[in-house]
């Protein structure tokens, strides 16, 4: 069995559906995990999906990816604009990296258009919503 791919969810993102929809859509994180799901499976990739607000345990899953993932795509969610630890995690996990976000942070506050993951990051999707997901994934499977 091939390694599956870890789809890494940041903090707040647990708010999707109710956090600010004019920005994030309705879609709630389950609705994209059964998404990604079905997805996955239809490319016939297997997935490990968590959402984390602790900076610390993404850390750990990003460690553990490193011998047990074949791929990381993340949503680092506000972690993005200052985590020094998870650069340096992803960095350290030497393995493929897409960073998703929903929105496109490039229209957005200035602090916000500075991302420590992109560094690590092979592709970044932005601005595409949910679909940004399947994008990544799709991304993935044609590596
Ligand atoms: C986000 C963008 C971040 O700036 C923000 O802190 C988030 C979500 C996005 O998916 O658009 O929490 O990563």
């Amino acid at each position: 069995m091939n390694k599956p791919i870890f789809v890494l969810n940041g903090p707040n993102l647990n708010l999707l559906g109710v956090r600010k929809p004019e920005i994030y859509g309705s879609t709630t994180l389950s609705d994209i995990e059964s998404t990604v799901r079905q997805r996955a499976q239809e490319l016939g990739l297997g997935i490990e999906f968590m959402q984390s607000n602790h900076e610390g345990t993404l850390v750990d899953e990003i460690q553990r990816a490193r011998s047990e993932a074949a791929s990381i795509i993340i949503n680092p969610a506000a972690f993005t604009h200052y985590s020094v630890a998870i650069h340096d995690a992803l960095e350290a996990a030497e393995l493929p990296v897409v960073e998703v976000h929903l929105s496109n942070v490039h229209r957005r506050e200035e602090f916000r258009h500075r991302s420590f993951v992109s560094l690590q990051a092979e592709t970044v999707i932005a601005g595409a919503g949910a679909f940004g997901y399947i994008m990544a994934l799709e991304y993935l499977a044609q590596r």
